[in-house]
């Protein structure tokens, strides 16, 4: 199958279209990719009763997904709530306002399809203020608590959260490789350090037992910015060795059909990659990147999707979630328990974070999303691998049993990061074994 029918294929497949391609090649050992859940759209005038399903339909995975847990038992609807005189009511709403007032106590405005609701908490609840650190516009999630006056007085929350799923380990020593944010044309793109690391997987360079895991490396995930692009900010121009994208995305090209064709290439936009819309869900690069895209061992993927690695026999592979990660920014700026956790430095935390809400953009105004009535930025499917790159800061973690993998970059520090104060960390590489489900971090600095 050739990439143009694939891009047709993607066109016309509904978002539960499960789209599948498996390849199997290798000189010793064996690989499987299969790309089971990505995100098509096709472009139409927005209505606002766009936006009004697209958020209902959210609200009723979630809630949905909230059901399933212990302490959803005995759930009312908000205007049922407000009737109540009963000291213990459970209900699962959304945050619409978070006030803080100057005497510590915070007001929490919620809905859900029936009515709204005003929640008190009371400054001498320390552990409920510090759990509220957490609380973003737009997420789901239980409120537990008592009602007078119409008025809610919290006693605890509950996110929706994933899982402990049963961790499967491949039967083979076999390694998938994570870096994106290459932003090749950009005057900072690290030529020497990105051709070390081709270099590598191509089992040109390192020791003996570095050129052994390179051979045993059969998956490498790119998530997003390939290309510095074009247009970004005002004055890109003068930061740009490269000043047109097909030039940028020609050079990338050289690099990538260096790496041997038993090891899948698979690539999301980010965006960077502005031959693509910036509204995510983010289409699969083809125009602009036709000879990357016609390599033949690179799939295009969207952003987000999921794709399945490894699987044979009796093993189920392992299912990775890539996501570019724009939604970062605004996530950090706004929620003061996760610059409490770290920030730009903790991708682990952030991701902890999008798993307990099950959803990789939880508030309104974080990114540019499509009101697509099945909400592809939900997290419906518990994730073996979680990816991300965008905050060029490599980090490794888990949380239950998703390994957490943040790319760097191959790009050194640019004006506009030093401006706001970001510490990008280029050339590191978080490497996963599939067998022992351990992660390490390679230099190419
Ligand atoms: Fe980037
Ligand atoms: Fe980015």
């Amino acid at each position: 199958m050739n990439y143009q029918d694939l891009v047709n294929r993607g066109k016309n497949a509904s978002e539960k279209k499960e789209v599948v391609i498996v390849k199997n090649s290798i000189d010793d050992l064996k690989s499987n990719l299969k790309v089971v859940k990505e995100f098509d759209y096709k472009p139409k005038k927005v209505e606002p009763n766009d936006f009004t399903q697209h958020y209902r339909e959210r609200f009723k995975f979630l809630r949905n997904t909230l059901f399933n847990r212990p302490e959803a038992a005995s759930t009312t609807s908000i205007n049922q709530a407000k009737k109540s005189f009963e000291k213990n009511l459970t209900i699962i709403a959304m945050v619409n306002d978070v006030t803080r007032l100057p005497t510590g106590t915070m007001l929490v405005s919620v809905e859900d399809l029936t009515d709204q609701l005003q929640i008190i908490i009371s400054s001498k609840k320390q552990e409920l203020i510090e759990k509220l650190q957490f609380l973003t516009l737009d997420e789901v999630l239980i409120f537990k608590g008592s009602i007078v006056n119409e008025k809610m007085f919290l006693s605890d929350i509950i996110w929706p959260d994933v899982p402990q799923k049963k961790e499967e380990y491949a039967p083979d020593d076999v390694y998938a490789v994570f870096s994106g944010d290459i932003h090749i044309g950009s005057k900072q793109f690290l030529p020497k350090q990105f051709s070390t690391f081709v270099d590598w997987l191509s089992g040109k360079v390192g020791n003996e037992r570095q050129r052994e895991i390179a051979k045993k490396t059969k998956y490498f995930y790119i998530p997003g910015d390939l290309a510095d692009g074009v247009g970004i900010y005002p004055s890109q121009e003068k930061e740009l060795d490269i000043k047109d994208l097909r030039g940028q995305y020609d050079e990338l090209a050289k690099y990538l059909e260096k790496i041997p064709d038993d090891k899948h290439i698979i690539i999301c936009p980010g965006n960077h990659d502005t031959m693509v819309r910036l509204e995510e869900p983010q289409p699969k690069m083809y125009e602009y990147a036709e000879k990357i895209a016609e390599l033949p061992n690179v799939t295009m993927v969207t952003n987000p999707s999921y794709t399945n690695i490894h699987s044979f026999d009796n093993y189920s592979g392992q299912d990775v979630l890539m996501y570019h990660g724009y939604s970062f920014d605004n996530l950090i700026d706004q929620v003061e328990g996760l610059r409490i956790s770290g920030g730009y430095d903790s991708a682990d935390e952030i991701h902890k974070f999008l798993l307990k809400r099950r959803h990789l953009s939880p508030t309104h105004n974080l990114n540019l999303t499509l009101p697509i009535k099945k909400d592809p930025m939900v997290i419906d499917k518990i994730p073996d691998i979680m990816v991300t790159g965008h905050i060029h800061k490599a980090k490794i973690g888990s949380y239950k049993s998703t390994i957490s993998i943040s790319g760097s970059c191959w790009q050194s520090i640019t004006p506009f990061q030093e401006k706001m104060g970001h510490k990008p960390d280029p050339g590191m590489i978080p490497i996963t074994n599939l067998k022992t489900r351990k992660s390490k971090m390679l230099s190419f600095k």
